[in-house]
């Protein structure tokens, strides 16, 4: 459980509060490339860690995000013009350009100079792996950008989406922190029945055996260890022919996730806020996907009738046809034969539990046990880096600097051989990541 206080903490991000302070310290994801298309296209209202902004892509292609209401007198530049190398308020045709600047006031007299005193609040982008992103932070603490791999990578290998969750970014991000509940919200009763394609031995599994594995032993321990970025956990379960299957996954401070998969991913989901209710889920790929053994085969709920696929929109946000006005669609009927909630989407069972805690779950009426000892230690990292930002002006932690790869992040799910450390699986050192990079001959 948490304080009130240190619930209070963690989960406020607006300006001037402890953990919004910290937030605006890292390159943040503002809305995704495929929401503005083109240039001179219709701006976007973008929410932000409780700020109201507006974001548009000029005649030159480049992108401004600045403050929602106009500087004259604060109508909505939402439904302004985007033309001539700027945003143009409808009220009065004051126009500004990606940075903010003044650029024109029309409803002045042609002389004056006032509007070279004028500047709408902007924040800098940098557009990367399909993501507009922005540093809202004090301009002399701006680090420079993260890249996880986005930035060499090919632009047809780019892949970013964002789901609507109506809670708390922080409840939100628990769940992918969360490998225990694979073995009870997301199962369904055909895992039973998968078959025994002889991959419970050491360098495997099937991806299909991994669900039954998850399903074989629901109890798995927990073990973390911290790391520059934030930490690495692993979840270790006994498979039924005795060996250890363990499932590794990172947390990047402060809303970055890389959940295991086989053999390995860089494949990342990030939390971010937009304001203390509300969340974007992001999904980035940040590297192209490498499964050099092929063993890991298809993923099992791609052939299931209980689990759907995603409803994806043209701008990359997915719909949410699931909702607790219409109870997530629950069928009971499935829930008592067929799956553990009843619940037909993936997606879907993540936002039900997580969204019925209310917007921001009161951690001070919660029961922790062993199982849930990476969220207990996200939690403590977060609280203990806004406190020592604030008090101590440390630096946060996960900004980078020399000798610091980003890119050699990654979560695995594997069957260890005899020996066998965890703590290897998915680094640059682990034999199938560098066979998977053509590192092994070097
Ligand atoms: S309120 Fe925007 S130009 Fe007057
Ligand atoms: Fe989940």
């Amino acid at each position: 459980m948490l304080s009130a206080e240190d619930n209070e903490v963690l989960t406020r991000v607006g300006p001037g509060t402890l953990m919004g302070d910290l937030l605006r310290r890292y390159w943040t994801p503002a809305l995704l490339s495929l929401e503005l298309p083109e240039p001179d296209g219709p701006p976007v209202r973008v929410r932000l860690l409780g700020e109201n902004l507006v974001a548009f892509r000029d005649t030159a292609g480049r992108v401004g995000l600045i403050q929602e209401n106009c500087p004259h007198r604060g109508a909505s530049l939402y439904f302004g013009r985007v033309e001539d190398c700027g945003l143009r308020c409808p009220y009065h045709g004051w126009q500004f350009d990606v940075d903010g600047r003044c650029i024109d006031m029309p409803s002045e007299p042609p002389a004056s100079t006032f509007k070279d005193r004028v500047t709408a609040k902007a924040y800098p982008v940098h557009e990367s792996g399909g993501i507009v992103w922005t540093y809202m932070g004090p301009p002399d603490t701006m680090t420079p950008f993260r890249d996880f791999g986005t930035e060499t990578l090919p632009p047809d290998k780019a892949q970013a989406r964002k789901q609507l969750a109506e809670c708390n970014w922080v409840q939100s991000m628990e769940g992918n922190l969360d490998t225990t509940h694979i073995s009870w919200l997301h199962q369904f009763d055909a895992v039973a029945d998968i078959p025994d394609d002889g991959s419970d031995k050491p360098g495997y599994p099937s991806n299909a055996m991994s669900w039954a594995f998850w399903r074989h032993d629901r109890a798995p321990r927990l073990e973390v260890e911290d790391t520059w970025y934030g930490y690495r956990y692993a979840g270790l379960r006994a498979t039924p022919a005795g060996n250890v299957h363990v499932r590794i996954t990172d947390f990047i401070a402060p809303y970055t996730s890389i959940v295991a998969a086989i053999p390995f991913t860089s494949r990342q989901a990030l939390c971010v806020p937009i304001d203390d209710h509300r969340t974007w889920r992001y999904g980035l790929v940040t590297q192209e996907p490498r499964n050099p053994r092929d063993h890991g085969g298809a993923p099992l709920f791609a052939n299931t009738p209980y689990i759907t696929r995603l409803n994806q929109t043209d701008s990359g946000i997915t719909r949410r046809d699931y909702t607790p006005e219409n109870e997530y669609r629950i069928d009971r009927e499935v829930q008592r034969t067929a799956t553990f909630t009843g619940i037909p989407d993936f997606n879907a069972q993540d936002l039900m539990v997580t969204e019925t805690m209310g917007p921001i779950y009161d951690r001070s009426q919660e029961h922790l046990g062993t199982s849930d000892r990476a969220v207990i230690r996200m939690r403590r990292l977060l609280i203990t880096a806004a406190r020592e930002l604030r008090e101590h002006s440390t630096s946060p932690p996960g900004l980078g600097g020399p000798g610091r790869d980003f890119r050699a992040i990654r979560a695995a799910e594997k069957i260890l051989e005899p020996g066998e450390d965890w703590r290897l699986l998915g680094t640059d050192a682990d034999p199938t990541v560098r066979e998977a990079m053509g590192w092994t001959a070097r």
